[in-house]
């Protein structure tokens, strides 16, 4: 048996993936004989509500100076993180000197707009070639893990900060309780905690089950993190759902009875209360389609095998190692994958080994069929891929369901 993160309970996996590799371990050939592989299981906290993972992996495995990904790969993704720095920008800061800090910063894709606007703001970022890029962009960021220890030392150097921005980071962090300590040391008394995640209703709902790899640790909910928050002395004041990556929710949190709670709050606790959030037999239920998904998913590249027909994947995302390692997905059913990230360029895929390749190969020679792994981009890209459409190619998308469009 595994404790829970949050609470310390007892937990059992409702769910094992089996053996699993890094999900952005993107490697040369040199390295297949010693990669390394985890269990994949995910569980469901009865009482604390928290679904979370059970075996992690150490940070240093996932978080370094190869980090694969890099914010500013989606065109869709900047304007996202422009509207949010938009929005802390009107409504979360104070007039004077505000000072805003973001953990898991990347290259910089947020705070950017924080640079331009004048406004004091420090990145945390402990992935060196993620954090250099958005050095090189003159963007402010420490190269570091952000949790207690390190939180300490940054408002001794830098003063408390007035906003604590996250975007997908927070879920990433199973010593969540240092980070909310941290987070306790570096925030003003009146300050706001605003992040945003992948949301477990969306996952439940969509059987988004790609959403569960090493790095992330929890998958949220207003439930769950608002049990997390009040044990640090924090009342979840608003929520707001945002449709990026296949579904997401941002949480604003501020010190107990400092910030008026949104209606927002218990109509959401309300809807997952409904949703069966809380419930075990939910999880019991995405298992069974989580395994549905898979035997169609298989099937259908296997009849595409046998008509002789090419399928190629568009985009090499992390998402996309849990997929193909949990389903048996290999270079004989999905010839290469496209991507345009260089780093990831000329490696091969996590665990199956599916070489990745630039993207002007497939717009070189279209496939006849596209696995879409970037699903949660589908409107960019789909949008940018018309002449695929018009060439006769075919697009497979496996959340919320196998199709083929
Ligand atoms: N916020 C960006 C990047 C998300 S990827 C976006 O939404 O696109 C997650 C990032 O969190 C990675 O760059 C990783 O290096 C960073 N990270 C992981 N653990 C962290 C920690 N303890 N403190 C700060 N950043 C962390
Ligand atoms: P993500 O789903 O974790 O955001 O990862 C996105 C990956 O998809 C990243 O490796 C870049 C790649 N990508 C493309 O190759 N083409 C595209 O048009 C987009 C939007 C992303
Ligand atoms: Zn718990």
């Amino acid at each position: 048996m595994s404790k829970c993160l949050i609470c310390k309970t007892e937990i059992a996996p409702f769910m094992s993936f089996g053996k699993m590799p890094i999900a952005n371990g993107f490697l040369p050939p040199e390295q297949f004989k010693d990669e390394p592989f985890f269990k994949l299981d995910a569980a469901f906290c009865d009482n604390c509500k928290m679904a979370q993972l059970t075996e992690l992996v150490d940070r240093d495995k996932m978080f370094h100076e190869n980090y694969a990904f890099y914010s500013s790969t989606s065109a869709g993704m900047a304007e996202h993180f422009k509207e949010f720095a938009k929005l802390v920008k009107s409504s979360y800061l104070p007039k004077k000197k505000p000072f805003v800090v973001e953990i898991g910063s990347n290259d910089g894709i947020l705070l950017r707009h924080f640079a331009s606007a004048a406004i004091n703001y420090l990145g945390i970022e402990p992935s060196a070639n993620v954090a250099k890029a958005a050095g090189d962009n003159g963007i402010n960021t420490v190269c570091e893990f952000f949790e207690e220890k390190s939180a300490a030392r940054i408002a001794a150097e830098h003063g408390k900060a007035d906003a604590f921005l996250g975007a997908n980071v927070m879920c990433h962090i199973p010593y969540i309780h240092s980070v909310l300590n941290g987070i306790d040391a570096l925030l003003k008394p009146e300050g706001v905690v605003i992040f945003e995640d992948p949301y477990l209703g969306d996952i439940l709902e969509k059987t988004s089950y790609d959403q569960i790899y090493d790095e992330h640790a929890f998958y949220f909910a207003a439930r769950s993190v608002s049990y997390l928050f009040e044990r640090h002395g924090f009342e979840l004041a608003d929520v707001m759902p945002q449709d990026v990556h296949g579904g997401s929710m941002r949480y604003v949190l501020a010190r107990k009875g400092t910030r008026k709670v949104s209606d927002a709050v218990p109509a959401l606790l309300k809807k997952e209360e409904a949703l069966g959030i809380g419930r075990p037999d939910t999880y019991e239920r995405f298992r069974t389609n989580v395994e549905a998904s898979r035997t169609e998913l298989v099937k259908l590249l296997k009849e595409m095998q046998q008509a002789k027909k090419s399928v190629a994947g568009y985009a090499a995302t992390s998402k996309s190692t849990t997929v193909l390692n949990y389903c048996g997905i290999g270079p004989d059913l999905v010839e290469y994958i496209s991507d345009t990230t260089p780093i990831k360029q000329g490696k091969y895929s996590p665990g199956m080994h599916i070489p990745i390749r630039p993207y002007d190969d497939f717009k070189e020679k279209y496939p006849d069929y596209a696995l879409l792994f970037g699903w949660n981009h589908a409107r960019e890209i789909m949008e940018k891929e018309r002449d695929f459409r018009r060439a006769g190619g075919k697009w497979i998308v496996y959340v919320p369901r196998v199709q083929v469009l």
